[in-house]
Formats: structure tokens, sequence, C-alpha cells
């Protein structure tokens, strides 16, 4: 796989990752509120599982990982959001996104596959028939509507992924930790201290995650929605702070508080696929509804 010039997106489809990700963390091993993951195993144990999740993995996600490892850097980050984040590229409303975000198709495998936009579907109905509030059905609905940066031409690696910080250490509980050695920021001291650029308990907002599909919608989408449904879309793909608990020393009360709302939301976008496909057009009048009450109107992309 380490030729001159690598694939840029060697997932056959972005849903590769998300499976790769709930091979790691099965249904049933989400933490509750009263009994974080992080807390609730045995961290020898969890070190020997986690290598072999690694082991495990196809090739594909493997070469995924090694890119996304490799060119997650500070500067990357900061240039991509310098570039995305003037919002200049598109003016749609939220429903026209979706259909946009659904012309991503998997050519691999299309009738058995669903698509993008029935993934949001079947997690905003999950959500709702759960009982919970509206902004939280809606969150679920948008909450992947930031993979349109594939659309944009961006690689998988800087799409999705798992994210992390960056201007401070790399955590070994991030999955294939080994890969972070091609980094640059790996060459940089000032990058590589527990705190690094940071300080502690400056608050999760202040620190820069790697660059991918949850920071692009929450810039979008920023404002509009509670507290708690903003943390999901921002921090639903940090597994290593919502699901390893990495990372604890820069968060605040608050911080700790939204990442409950984070392990919330999680189950529903891991474990809801079902080949049960949504009718779309039934659904539609209850979601338009519900994207006027909160996000009406065109939005900036
Ligand atoms: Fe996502
Ligand atoms: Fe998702």
């Amino acid at each position: 796989m380490q030729n001159a010039t690598p694939n840029p997106n060697p997932l056959e489809n972005l849903e590769e990752w998300e499976d790769f990700l709930k091979e790691r963390y099965p249904e049933g091993s989400q933490p509750t509120e009263d009994k974080p993951a992080f807390q609730a195993t045995d961290p020898n144990k969890k070190e020997s599982e986690f290598r072999n999740y690694e082991l495990d993995a196809r090739p594909t996600v493997r070469e995924f990982y090694r890119l996304n490892h490799q060119f997650q850097s500070y500067d990357f980050g900061q240039a991509k959001r310098a570039d995305f984040l003037k919002l200049e590229r598109k003016k749609m409303t939220v429903w026209q996104a979706m259909e946009f975000l659904n012309t991503l198709v998997d050519e691999s495998d299309p009738d058995t596959d669903l698509s993008q936009l029935q993934h949001l579907l079947q997690t905003a109905e999950h959500i709702r028939r759960d009982g919970h509030p509206r902004w939280f059905i809606l969150t679920g609905l948008i909450h992947d509507l930031g993979k349109i940066l594939c659309l944009f031409g961006e690689p998988q690696w800087a799409v999705v992924g798992d994210t992390f910080p960056v201007g401070c250490a790399f955590s070994n509980k991030i999955v294939f930790p080994k890969f972070f050695e091609a980094n640059p920021d790996s060459q940089n001291p000032r990058f590589q201290t527990p705190l690094g650029i940071y300080e502690e308990g400056c608050g999760l907002d202040k620190v820069n995650l790697s660059w991918g599909h949850d920071e692009y919608l929450y810039q979008v989408v920023k404002d509009r929605l509670p507290a708690e449904g903003l943390a999901m879309i921002r921090y639903h793909s940090c597994y290593p702070v919502h699901r390893e608990g990495e990372y604890d020393l820069f968060l605040t009360d608050e911080d700790r508080r939204l990442m409950e709302w984070v392990r919330k939301f999680n189950p529903y976008d891991l474990y809801t696929k079902s080949h049960e496909k949504p009718d779309v057009e039934k659904l539609r009048p209850f979601y338009e509804d519900l994207i006027n009450e909160f996000l009406p109107g065109e939005l900036r992309w």
C-alpha cells in the first residue's frame, strides 16, 4: 500500500470507517452516565483488545488511518479552516444540503447500502421514537451533512475518521497511534507535551481538533441550536475524548456535561442503521417543519 502516490480515497465508501468503529465499540459497550467506558474496563485488557482491532482492520481502513494520521497536522487544520470556513462555496437550505449529500453514492454496491439521506433519516427517526426533544431529532437529521466536503473534492481522510486534538501530544488511545510518527507535528517539540500550545482547563472550544465533517457543520449551524446539539455535531467523531476519556485536562465542567450528551447521541449514530429504508416523501413534511423551526432558509456552506 505504501507506493509513491497512494490512493487518497482507499475506502470503498465512508461506511467502511463507521463499520470499523462499530467493531471497536460494539453495541452495549457504550458508556452510561454512571459508567463511562474509560472507567468501566481494565486498562490492560482494553489495550490488548485495542490492538486486535488494528490487526483485524481491513487494509483499506488501515490505509485510510495511515493517511489521516500522517496528514492531519496542526497547520493542515488551520489551512482548511481558513479556506472552508469562509462559507463561500454554496447557499443551500438544510433539505437541499441533504439532497446534495445524497449525490455521494456508493458505486461499489448501490443496491444494498443505505444512502446518506437514509442514514440521516434513520438516525433522526430513532431519536424521535425515543421521545427526545425536537432539537435532538434535528441534530440527528443533520449531523453528517458536513460530509459534503467530499463533494468539494476533499479526500476521505480529511472528511471522516476519529477526530483528535492537534497542537499537543497525540494520545496513544487513538487507533493506530504509530501512524503519527509520519505526522510533521511529531517532530515539533512545542506540540508534543500533554498541554502543547493550550492551557489546562482552557475548554474544548479552544482546542483545535483534526479537521473534518464535524467541525465544518458545527461552523455552518453554530448559535442556532442548543449547546448540547452543537456539541453532538462538533464532537461526535471525537472518540478519544467522548469514548476514551483522553484529554480531560483541557475540559471544563461544562464540557464534561456536554460530553454526556455526545455519548447519549453516539448509539443513534452507530447502531441505528438497518435495511428498512425510511419513506423519504412521507417523512419530509415533518422534517421540513423541524428545519424551519431552527434553521430556516438558505445556509452558507
Ligand atoms: Fe459523522
Ligand atoms: Fe453519522
